[in-house]
């Protein structure tokens, strides 16, 4: 994590650039690094696909998506869109891509004089990865890495490519992108985004736990009881369904966030906060994670549907009544499961992780329940409240913050204890701007930082982990697929799921500042 960037001259060719994540985040988040002054004066920015624009049109369609930005500008759009480029091309096709995008991948690296420094964004359907992959080799569009070895890296050209989710559907078809992306680019090469990773509180977990001494000694098994890390959604499917009915939320969530963010709250410390150090103790963690049994399968983990229901004044139709989903779908939009770490740090410390969509309230959270203290001296001063074990929520969206819940003694001579809470949110005490996942991720990719990118190693240990839920789940299609109110928090089995250790802690309320308080 750099504290100033120094992004080098490039330029960024995103596939998909007639898509929705390429006008709703990537063009907004370039926008927003160019206003910042965080990009080279030096780049450009080549959108790719097959329908047919100028690159007027393309700037024109891109504008609304950029004003949304509060503090936008004219005079900073117009010096965004001098750098704005569009190529019709059908990207899957090698003749397409040796005639029209080679030539003007050369014309635009002269023109913004990028030195040959090209960044890749696939942003298209995952089953154009490999056509796109193997065209870029096939038209001899990467120079580093793969065709040259020299002990001067730093001052060539480098071409990068940056991976958009999902990284394959399980674990074998993650194993064959990776060897497909292992023939053109070198590992360091490759950047698989995890937006998760890019948000602030994420990132602020790192320095949380390893810029401060006081929390490792209590980062374990002694005094950490159990930890839940929840991501819920209030929006139902929307108009994915179609997309969703192949995804569902243990793949969608679980593997390819929930997996990542649980890695930082749990790896051991790395030895410098560089890329390489920080993907080392994540990798480590992601396989020294139980793998299970699929028979075991419904001890870990419970999945579930939302039914019709309200969340807040919207009213969300069940799933399997959406037009885009099967009648008969066995599609979870809720999963949750228990993950064990064999490890001497976190040996019978479980992890929670649960996600979901149509839940009452947007939020994705950790907590870290610690133990109680081992002798209660205090219980009779506790009144009605008994006086609850610590507990650290940390708050990743929204209200990016984190709280720690303690014991106090109420004033006075009644000698009463009650549970109190330490406040940090993050806005209120360090102001600036939050900035999106996304743009924090491009600039990062385009200063060849990874620290906030998972490797092909850690892709494929959390599809291990996943894997024998999903074959439980394919292979018993009668299973548990337990249902639950949209609007509500979840199936009642995955209370049963945490039981021993439970509840879940659900928000029930706002104090002042929008914070959320929890039982
Ligand atoms: N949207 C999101 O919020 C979101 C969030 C996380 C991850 N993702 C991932 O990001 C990727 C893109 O998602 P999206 O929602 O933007 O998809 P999308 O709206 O369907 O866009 C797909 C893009 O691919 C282009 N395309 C299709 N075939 C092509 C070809 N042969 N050559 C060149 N371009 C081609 C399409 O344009 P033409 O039809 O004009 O060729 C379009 O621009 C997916 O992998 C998705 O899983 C999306």
């Amino acid at each position: 994590m750099p504290t100033t960037p120094q992004p080098d001259p490039c330029l960024i060719v995103i596939y998909g650039a007639s898509g929705d994540l390429t006008k709703r985040k990537l063009i907004p988040a370039l926008y927003d690094l160019c206003r910042l002054g965080y990009l080279s004066a030096k780049t450009g920015i080549l959108g790719v696909s097959r329908t047919a624009m100028s690159d007027a049109d393309f700037i024109e369609r891109m504008k609304p998506w950029c004003q949304e930005n509060p503090h936008f500008d004219e005079q900073t759009w117009s010096r965004f869109a001098g750098r704005l480029h569009y190529q019709p091309a059908d990207a899957t096709d090698l003749s397409s891509f040796r005639e029209q995008l080679v030539p003007r991948i050369d014309q635009l690296s002269q023109q913004h004089d990028v030195n040959d420094n090209v960044l890749y964004y696939l942003s298209v359907a995952p089953s154009l990865y490999d056509p796109i992959i193997n065209n870029i080799g096939a038209a001899q569009l990467v120079t580093e890495g793969k065709r040259w070895c020299s002990i001067n890296r730093d001052r060539l050209p480098w071409q990068r490519i940056i991976v958009e989710k999902p990284f394959g559907h399980d674990l074998k078809s993650a194993e064959h992108l990776n060897r497909v992306l292992g023939r053109v680019f070198d590992e360091e090469s490759v950047y698989n985004i995890d937006h998760y990773l890019g948000k602030e509180t994420v990132q602020n977990l790192l320095v949380f736990r390893f810029a401060n001494a006081i929390w490792e000694p209590l980062w374990n098994r002694t005094y950490i009881d159990h930890v839940q890390i929840t991501a819920a959604e209030t929006v139902g499917v929307e108009d994915r369904g179609a997309f969703y009915e192949n995804a569902g939320a243990m793949r969608d969530m679980i593997q390819s966030h929930l997996l990542q963010v649980m890695a930082v709250l749990a790896m051991d410390t790395p030895s410098s906060s560089a890329a390489q150090h920080l993907r080392v103790e994540q990798r480590k963690l992601l396989e020294a994670i139980r793998l299970i049994d699929e028979a075991d399968a419904p001890d870990y983990a419970v999945r579930g549907q939302y039914t019709a229901g309200d969340v807040g004044d919207k009213t969300i139709v069940g799933y399997r009544e959406d037009p885009n989903t099967a009648d008969d779908s066995t599609t979870e939009t809720y999963a949750a499961m228990k993950v064990l770490v064999d490890n001497w740090r976190w040996q019978g410390v479980p992890f929670y992780l649960r996600t979901g969509k149509a839940m009452r309230r947007k939020l994705t959270q950790i907590v870290v329940q610690f133990r109680a203290a081992p002798h209660a001296i205090y219980s009779e001063m506790c009144g009605e409240e008994a006086p609850k074990p610590n507990r650290l929520v940390i708050n990743v969206q929204p209200d990016e913050g984190i709280n720690l819940k303690f014991t106090g003694k109420v004033p006075g001579q009644t000698g009463t204890l009650r549970n109190a809470v330490m406040d940090f949110d993050y806005l209120e005490q360090f102001g600036g701007e939050s900035q999106e996942a996304y743009a924090h991720l491009l600039l990062d990719a385009v200063c060849g930082d990874r620290s906030l990118f998972k490797d092909r190693f850690e892709i494929e240990a959390a599809w291990r982990i996943v894997t024998p839920v999903l074959n439980y789940w394919a292979n018993n299609p009668d299973a548990e697929l337990a249902t639950y109110a949209a609007g509500s928090w979840g199936p009642e089995a995955a209370d049963r799921l945490i039981e021993p250790f439970g509840p879940w802690r659900n928000p029930e309320g706002e104090v002042s500042r929008s914070r959320l308080v929890h039982k």
